[in-house]
């Protein structure tokens, strides 16, 4: 088999391409063991969906449990999430398939699971529907029952699980947080991005999933930790790296997962078995040049005002008082009140982000591409 590039983006292959998180993963291990319900929250990209499919791995080996995962983010109604539950339960197309359908069909009634051939693979995949004049409501009760006569414990995760609450039906957590609390052998991970969503969706006094379940906040893997892995895959490929270029990688990328897989999966990519600082900084900016189109797009997005202090902020990299007198007239910013409501409008649209006080630009690329150029 062709060596894959150890550092991957976008999926999970398995523990040895896997950077540490060896203290969550104890944590939510211990959650699951206990049957406890948890919720893990951290920005987009520093490895929420990637710790859970690591956790699922850890199990899938022991074989003593059910493992669900799905991802809400396209989801947006109550049907969708029901036909996504639903196609998560009953997996992906391989030989056990028949199996499923058959005992799924038997407790779930309204709901019509075809195979259909995936356009973009060609390769055959479970299609779910709900059947002519049936409700949502219908089907969660059944598959909820579905869940109920498993033999083995069940873990669902709800990946981006804040999304519900853009679901036009107005009764979502209600019904969700009924199933769940009246389910024994079924516990879940909710997960998602938006911690100010999340918190008060399960910490707020008035809302059905009000101290539901415990917290687990992801923050960025130990730079000494993730010198350590950067080293080690890059030896393993032969190549030649010392102690400060791989300080270098860490700095340009801030220590945010996705960015350092992706700079590295680039560097190993290009095959020079000498990783210099001038090639790590070639590569850089390469990246930069390659996602300016994108850059460009975001500027449209935004009003001048808005890209005028999302540049100051990057130019700055982190923020602690946008409306200091100090960092106004340094970037000749204007009037206290234009500021507050610029800074609403770029959290609003995920352009920064509040991290211990101090406000950053979320996309680091792109971050650094504005402080360079703009
Ligand atoms: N511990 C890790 N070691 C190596 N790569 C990781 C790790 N965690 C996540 N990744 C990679 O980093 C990127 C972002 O992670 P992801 O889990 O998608 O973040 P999130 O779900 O928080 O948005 C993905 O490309 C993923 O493959
Ligand atoms: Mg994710």
């Amino acid at each position: 088999m062709k060596k894959i590039n150890p550092f991957v983006i976008g999926k999970y292959v398995g523990p040895e391409y896997f950077c540490d998180r060896k203290d969550e993963t104890q944590s939510i291990v211990n959650a699951i063991e206990n049957q406890r319900n948890l919720t893990l929250i951290s920005h987009r990209r520093l490895g929420k969906t990637g710790l859970i499919l690591h956790i699922f791995n850890h199990f899938f080996r022991q074989g003593d449990l059910v493992l669900f995962y799905l991802d809400l983010m396209h989801t947006n109604d109550l049907n969708s999430f029901v036909r996504s539950l639903a196609k998560a339960i009953i997996g992906k197309f391989d030989k056990r398939t028949t199996q499923v359908l058959k005992s799924f069909g038997k407790l779930v009634r309204s709901l019509r699971p075809s195979i259909t051939i995936d356009p973009a693979t060609g390769k055959p995949c479970i299609e779910v529907f709900l059947q002519d004049n049936t409700n949502p409501e219908t089907s969660l009760d059944e598959i909820f029952n579905y869940l109920k006569h498993q033999k083995k414990h069940v873990v669902i995760a709800l990946d981006e699980f804040q999304q519900i609450t853009h679901y036009p039906e107005k009764n979502v957590e209600a019904l969700l947080r009924g199933h769940i609390q009246q389910i024994n052998n079924t516990n879940f991970i909710f997960s998602g991005s938006h911690k100010h969503m999340l918190t008060s969706i399960f910490g707020d006094y008035s809302r059905p999933f009000y101290q539901s379940t415990e917290f687990l906040e992801l923050g960025k893997i130990d730079r000494e930790t993730y010198k350590v892995f950067i080293t080690e895959k890059f030896e393993q490929g032969k190549f030649n790296i010392d102690p400060v270029a791989v300080e270098l990688i860490l700095e340009f990328t801030n220590d945010y997962t996705y960015y350092v897989q992706f700079l590295c999966n680039k560097l190993y990519g290009q095959n020079i078995k000498n990783i210099t600082n001038e090639l790590i900084t070639e590569t850089f900016s390469a990246i930069l040049k390659e996602q300016e189109v994108v850059y460009y797009n975001y500027r449209n997005l935004l009003t001048e005002h808005q890209f005028n202090l999302l540049t100051a902020i990057a130019k700055e990299e982190k923020v602690n008082m946008p409306t200091s007198k100090a960092f106004i007239k340094k970037y000749n910013l204007g009037a206290v009140s234009s500021i507050n409501t610029a800074m609403k409008a770029l959290l609003t649209k995920e352009m920064i982000y509040k991290e211990k006080k101090y406000y950053r630009v979320y996309d680091v690329f792109f971050s650094k591409w504005l402080k360079c150029y703009s």
